[in-house]
């Protein structure tokens, strides 16, 4: 399975936003659900082997992370406002139920928790791990375990120091997608398609 980790600096953990006016109102919550439909969605459905997490560090819920799941996500469209009304009902269902440390499947194929990068670690184990870093080896290079890895990104302003601190020390392995800076999901659509060409479809 392919796992990718957005960490999002400023973006809400609550579904106290405007739908209106999401770039502003939701600390860039935007970024994310582009994101997701990056690594979720192909023309012709959902890529089944993804999960994706959503490290939401904004507001005052915070931190809360959604896990969502290609194998069992239902009403995953392509489009921004879709997904925005699918992850802000996800987090008014995650206040009015409340939420503890470990994953709890609010909606099919969604699941949340209260914290922060530490729990998706736990949750993920030991396997291959890469952080996605403009200054890291390129992706042509490396022989990469693409189709069971965690890919870790960072956001509109890439990944704060302590956390890139700790992907160091969990031995993340960096990877560069080429010379220039991309939004995070262009990032994860290069990316797919190096792994879906060496994996051949
Ligand atoms: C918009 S970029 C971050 C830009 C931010 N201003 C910075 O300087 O870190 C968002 C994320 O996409 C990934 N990314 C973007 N371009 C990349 C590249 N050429 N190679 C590898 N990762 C890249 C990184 O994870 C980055 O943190």
């Amino acid at each position: 399975m392919r796992r990718f980790v957005l960490i999002g600096q400023t973006a809400s953990a609550s579904g106290d936003f405007s739908l209106a006016d999401l770039a502003s109102s939701s600390g860039r919550l935007d970024v994310l659900l582009r994101c997701v439909r990056a690594a979720l969605l192909v023309s012709n459905g959902l890529r089944r082997d993804v999960r994706v997490y959503l490290v939401l560090r904004g507001g005052e819920q915070a931190p809360r992370t959604l896990r969502i799941d290609g194998q069992s996500a239902k009403f995953l469209r392509p489009d921004e406002r879709s997904l925005a009304v699918l992850v802000q009902k996800t987090l008014v269902d995650c206040q009015l139920s409340g939420l503890g440390r470990e994953f709890r499947e609010v909606r099919p194929g969604i699941a949340a928790c209260a914290g922060d990068l530490e729990r998706v670690l736990a949750e993920l184990g030991d396997g291959p791990r890469y952080v996605l870093d403009e200054a890291g080896r390129d992706v042509r290079e490396q022989a990469l375990a693409g189709n069971d890895a965690t890919f870790f990104i960072g956001d509109q302003l890439g990944f704060d120091q302590a956390t890139l601190t700790r992907l160091d020390a969990l031995g993340c392995a960096p990877v560069s997608l080429g010379p220039v800076s991309l939004h995070s999901e262009d990032a994860i659509a290069v990316l797919s398609n190096e792994l879906d060409r060496r994996r051949g479809g």
